[in-house]
């Protein structure tokens, strides 16, 4: 059936990150937010209001199978440990789906997903969304354009700090909704590994620890990864760092290293008008620069994937991917939940392994 011009939005769970979201769907001009889905209609609205957000008409509704029986795309923004059923349910409605990191919590909810996705022939992206952040974007062309040659390590760091101030706090710390730090955040860690690499994990060793109080679980982990091709990876990620927030990303390559927004070589210069003239994203810039050591290196100009905030992520980018995807057959959204899939058996593997004092878990955890 041909999908209508104007695709009928619904959000559930509205809170800072579904902001966001409704936000980008009232800019994709494709889109029209007309359900939310809540526990409460007043809190819901004043979370509007709080964020600026004005929806004269939409609808709202405290059953989810209502929500699904009115929409054509839903938003799942909630608690993490509601995701994998409310897209069970999504796509069991032919509904297509923006669904929030983590996809789910353990790899029974995984395969529910995937099987429930497969069997409808929906569209999904998943909020992996520095996939879109152009620094990620250029860290990935880099790498898979052969500029850097073949990967040796690859190494991602999310360092940030989760406390009171975040509106998700009382679930997000406890173990029955956060789950675990990787899950709840540092996914994103593990995800950019892979993304920008394009290595998949074979085997991780992990160690975790515990600082910031009132966390459940362990709040700072260490990942090692055997990769394909021989190569090895690292993921560190804490929610226990001071601020500010950081993100970064170093891919060595036998021909050039990337350190975040540094680009070196090994005999073959990389040429910074070439790099230039090739880049595919948009809005960045490659200049002359030295390192600390006065060695000469190229520096990369453009948006770092550097703040935590919700309004700084390119959720635009996301949705419109989502959009464009559901009216061209032919497009694939730049990471759907078989893909996420693979990024959250990495983090179940990487926890199983830090609650074994680091004993090898190898991957993949689900097969097909
Ligand atoms: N991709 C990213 O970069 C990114 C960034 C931030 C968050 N997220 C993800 O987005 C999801 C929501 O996070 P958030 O930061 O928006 O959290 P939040 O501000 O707490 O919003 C979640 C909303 O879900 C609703 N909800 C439904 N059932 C709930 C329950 N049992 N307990 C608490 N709230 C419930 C609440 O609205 P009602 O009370 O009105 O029902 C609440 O406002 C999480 O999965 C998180 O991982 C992703």
């Amino acid at each position: 059936m041909a999908e209508p011009r104007t695709l009928r939005v619904g959000i559930t769970g509205v809170g800072w990150c579904a902001s966001q979201h409704i936000a980008a769907f009232q800019k994709n001009p494709h889109t029209q937010v007309t359900w939310l889905h809540g526990r409460d209609e007043w809190r819901t609205r004043a979370t509007l209001a709080k964020n600026g957000l004005a929806l004269p008409d939409v609808r709202f509704t405290t059953s989810y199978d209502e929500l699904l029986a009115n929409v054509d795309v839903v938003s799942i923004t909630t608690p993490n440990h509601l995701h994998a059923e409310q897209a069970v349910a999504a796509a069991r409605a032919g509904t297509h789906m923006v669904l929030e990191k983590p996809t789910g919590l353990d790899e029974q909810e995984l395969v529910r997903i995937r099987d429930a996705v497969r069997r409808a022939g929906i569209r999904t992206v998943v909020s992996f969304e520095l996939r879109y952040n152009p620094y990620l974007r250029v860290a990935h062309w880099l790498r898979a354009s052969g500029r850097l040659g073949a990967i040796r390590f690859a190494r991602t760091q999310y360092l940030s700090r989760v406390t009171d101030w975040y509106s998700g706090w009382n679930w997000v710390r406890t173990r029955a909704s956060g789950r675990s730090h990787l899950l709840a955040a540092g996914c994103h860690a593990v995800d950019a590994l892979r993304w920008c690499s394009g290595l998949e994990a074979q085997a991780v060793s992990a160690f975790h620890t515990h600082f910031t109080t009132g966390y459940e679980w362990p709040t700072s982990i260490a990942v090692n990864l055997t990769l394909e091709g021989q190569a090895l990876g690292h993921v560190t990620s804490s929610t226990d760092f001071m601020m500010p927030y950081s993100f970064s990303v170093e891919l060595m390559g036998d021909r050039a290293t990337l350190r975040q927004d540094l680009i070196q070589w090994l005999d073959e210069p990389v040429q910074v008008d070439e790099l230039g003239a090739s880049c595919p994203v948009a809005g960045v810039r490659f200049e002359h620069a030295m390192d600390a050591g006065g060695r000469p290196a190229i520096r990369i100009r453009t948006v770092m994937p550097d703040s935590a905030d919700v309004t700084h992520h390119p959720f635009q980018e996301e949705i419109d991917d989502l959009v464009g995807s559901i009216f061209d057959s032919r497009r694939q959204p730049a990471i759907d939940v078989f893909d996420a899939q693979k990024t959250m058996e990495v983090c179940l593997a990487a926890d199983r392994s830090a609650e074994h004092a680091g004993a090898p878990v190898r991957l993949p955890l689900i097969t097909d």
